[in-house]
């Protein structure tokens, strides 16, 4: 048995997975497949790391120990053969904040802004929040695969004048871990038009064999002129509670005006316990994660299966990375409500709704995976006696 079978009990543990259930939708016995953190504990060594600091019982001001950016540049290197110095590393409490502290600091009111449809929610938030223009591409499905428009691309940043594009690498919710050549296509676009990039790149360790993941700022030697990364060891050792992430920013022009903005918030102060479990994450996790990736391949695997033989209406995108899989429902032609309705009353499973992630996302869902096997095997069964 894995030690991710084991089904822990998430309730009164204040978790927005499980304990907002019953608030959102007023009923009780729902299993929740929606927001994108695991039903697993975390790696021993980080709770070990984090107890050892809580035992000796003073929690004052942190400094950032040499420690943690070593922690960080080795593991960039190792896993993604991504060069990073001391200097390039800045903090941030979230990589959603760090989106809006980017945006502040290199955009103004007004700018037009570019990101895929669909796309992880919180990026029209953060654009519409800091009164920017949003503008959005189409993301193409082909052969079950999300793709860049790249032409339409273009010409929307032509159109607008669009001076930052938001990538999210991999891609959520569709899964895809896009390949060097398409990134390459990307930067030369933006290099072209002058366009900035923040490349968010949370999901990086979550990718499955062959697929390999690439930081954009690997591809080419000048991508790191016109770039900045986003990434956290949060969303790979499920710590999404803990409010840590970092910013990769090779620029100094870039860098001088990211911190002058943090400077202004005082948002340069990260939370102590997200520091431990970071360093502890980097320098000890692997094993786990390895782990991990086994787990969750066979958990969507199987979730892929079931859903081809239980439900053929249902069109799978089957995922590169993440541990969300994407689902097209419209076969069963259901407004989103209706859909959404049949799905929570009556099979009695949580999902994030597609259209929240875009307009592309109607008749769609976010299904994530990251469960003991025994849980996702109800939802999906649920999911199959409803919609058979
Ligand atoms: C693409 C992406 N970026 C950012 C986040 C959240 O990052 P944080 O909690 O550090 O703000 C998520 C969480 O699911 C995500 O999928």
């Amino acid at each position: 048995m894995s030690q991710f079978d084991v089904i822990h009990n998430r309730l009164n543990t204040n978790s927005v997975k499980w304990d907002s259930l019953v608030s959102t939708y007023g009923k009780e016995d729902l299993l929740p497949f929606w927001v994108a953190d695991m039903d697993f504990q975390a790696s021993p060594a980080i709770s070990k790391a984090l107890n050892d600091y809580i035992k000796q019982g003073i929690y004052g001001y942190t400094l950032i120990p040499d420690s943690l950016y070593d922690a960080i540049i080795t593991w960039q290197k190792k896993q993604h053969h991504y060069e990073l110095t001391k200097e390039d590393i800045l903090f941030s409490p979230g990589v959603v904040p760090s989106l809006v502290t980017i945006i502040q600091a290199l955009t103004n009111p007004g700018d037009a802004l570019l990101i895929h449809d669909p796309v992880y929610h919180p990026f029209t938030d953060v654009i519409q929040n800091t009164e920017r223009q949003l503008i959005l591409s189409n993301l193409i499905e082909e052969e079950s695969l999300f793709k860049m428009d790249f032409d339409d691309m273009e010409e929307k940043i032509i159109k607008h004048q669009v001076k930052l594009f938001i990538l999210c690498n991999p891609h959520n919710p569709g899964g895809r871990v896009w390949t060097r050549e398409e990134l390459q296509r990307l930067g030369e676009l933006c290099q072209k038009h002058q366009v900035l990039v923040i490349s968010d790149e949370i999901h990086q360790d979550l990718v499955f064999e062959p697929n390999t993941f690439s930081s954009f700022q690997t591809i080419a030697p000048n991508f790191k002129d016109f770039s900045i990364v986003v990434t956290s060891a949060t969303k790979t050792f499920n710590l999404a509670g803990i409010k840590n992430s970092m910013i990769f920013v090779k620029n100094p022009l870039l860098r001088d005006k990211l911190q002058a903005i943090q400077a202004i918030n005082y948002q340069a102060e990260i939370n102590t316990f997200g520091l431990i479990a970071t360093e502890a994450a980097y320098n000890e996790g692997k094993e786990w994660l390895d782990e991990l990736l086994v787990y969750l391949k066979n958990n969507i695997d199987f979730a892929c299966d079931f859903l081809k033989a239980q439900l053929p209406q249902i069109k799978i995108m089957k995922p590169q990375g993440t541990y969300l899989i994407w689902l097209d429902f419209s076969d069963y032609n259901l407004p989103d409500e209706a859909l959404m309705a049949k799905l929570v009353d009556d099979a009695g499973v949580v999902v994030n709704p597609g259209i929240s992630f875009g307009s592309k996302g109607t008749q769609h869902i976010r299904f994530n995976t990251a469960c003991p096997r025994a849980l996702l095997v109800e939802g999906l069964e649920k999911m199959a006696l409803t919609f058979r």
